[in-house]
């Protein structure tokens, strides 16, 4: 079956993405950097508003600002929503000054909350073909917006972790 091994090494091979879990509906979950899987995208709060950044996870309680809601779910667009607050890509522009994700307050008509948990590859884009980016894993490094490609897919691919109440 030596021919068969091989045919399945092909097959792996072609498939370099990686699966994220499934997230249910209204269940918060860690968004695990797959290229540092200490690391999570959460909101960090400071003097001029909340950005996105690489931080640890916390504990999965209700006070853990790294649990995140995808409102609903994984594959169809949602917001991505912790209290009352919502990842946000409105006035975020890739490779500029101002491509760093940030938290805004959650408004239902503004597509630019809207973000797709994709399966494989575990990419979380948006409706204009970009991806919450990590340029470089480390703790309270800024969470980009990064156009989805190929060439930067290693920086693209986060794995939800639902946490179980
Ligand atoms: C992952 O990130 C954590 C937190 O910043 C750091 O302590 C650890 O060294 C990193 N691991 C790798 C393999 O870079």
């Amino acid at each position: 079956m030596k021919s068969f091994a091989a045919l399945l090494t092909a097959v792996v091979a072609v498939l370099p993405f990686v699966a994220a879990d499934f997230v249910p509906a209204g269940s918060a979950a860690h968004f695990f950097s797959t290229q540092n899987t200490s690391l999570v995208f959460a909101p960090e709060f400071g003097a001029s508003g909340a950005s996105l950044v690489a931080a640890l996870p916390g504990d999965g309680s209700s006070a853990d600002i790294t649990a995140l809601f995808p409102k609903f779910g994984t594959g169809v667009p949602t917001q991505i929503v912790y209290g009352d607050w919502c990842i946000s890509a409105n006035g975020v522009v890739p490779q500029s000054s101002s491509q760093t994700l940030y938290i805004a307050d959650c408004d239902s008509e503004d597509e630019t909350q809207l973000w797709t948990i994709n399966e494989a590859p575990a990419t979380v884009s948006n409706a204009d073909g970009n991806c919450i980016t990590l340029g470089r894993a480390a703790r309270g490094v800024p969470v980009t917006l990064g156009e989805c490609t190929d060439v930067l897919l290693h920086l693209q691919t986060w794995d939800p972790k639902p946490i179980s109440a």
